[in-house]
């Protein structure tokens, strides 16, 4: 824990990294973050990730065009690859890291919530540290 908080001291570019990623994680509106008047155009990047994926139980309300940067991180930040938790077709819930993987991002946005006053302070990295 130490070593993270000296990590994301040290490189303002990484924090920034995580604080976009995080907020795509947390679910929270990208036009808080400012991002989305530049990174949106036309229906189909606004599009709610439950309206175009399969089977979206925690990350509703992101956007779609943002999942695979999502993916990306949480792979990044555990250190595995996508079949870490994707076993078989991506939708499938036939795994126990997968569902695992909801559970903690659930506490994530709950510990950021309560603790830090809705500022996205902890994510994955911050305990997982690749
Ligand atoms: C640590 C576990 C984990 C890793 C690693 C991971 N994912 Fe996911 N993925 C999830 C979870 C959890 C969901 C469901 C999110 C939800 O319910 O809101 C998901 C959902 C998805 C979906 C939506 C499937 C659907 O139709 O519902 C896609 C596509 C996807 N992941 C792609 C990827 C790709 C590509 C990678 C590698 C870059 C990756 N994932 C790495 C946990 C993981
Ligand atoms: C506050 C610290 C903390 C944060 C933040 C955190 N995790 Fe975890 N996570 C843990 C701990 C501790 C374990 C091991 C628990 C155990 O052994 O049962 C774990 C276990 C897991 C596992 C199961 C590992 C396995 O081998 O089956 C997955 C998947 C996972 N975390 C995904 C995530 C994702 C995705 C995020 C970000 C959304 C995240 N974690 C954020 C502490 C954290």
């Amino acid at each position: 824990m130490i070593s993270a908080k000296i990590f994301l001291r040290n490189s303002r570019s990484v924090r920034a990294a995580f604080f976009v990623s995080m907020f795509i994680v947390m679910g929270l509106a990208l036009e808080r973050a400012g991002v989305a008047q530049t990174s949106t155009r036309g229906p189909q990047p606004m599009q709610p990730a439950e309206q175009v994926f399969k089977n979206i139980q925690v990350l509703n309300g992101t956007h779609a065009a943002d999942l695979q940067g999502t993916m990306s991180f949480i792979a990044s930040s555990l250190g595995v690859d996508c079949d870490y938790c994707h076993v078989q077709a991506f939708e499938d819930d036939h795994s126990k890291p997968k569902l695992r993987a909801r559970e903690m991002i659930l506490m994530v946005r709950r510990i950021n919530q309560e603790t830090f006053h809705g500022e996205n302070v902890v994510n994955c990295f911050t305990c997982h540290q690749g």
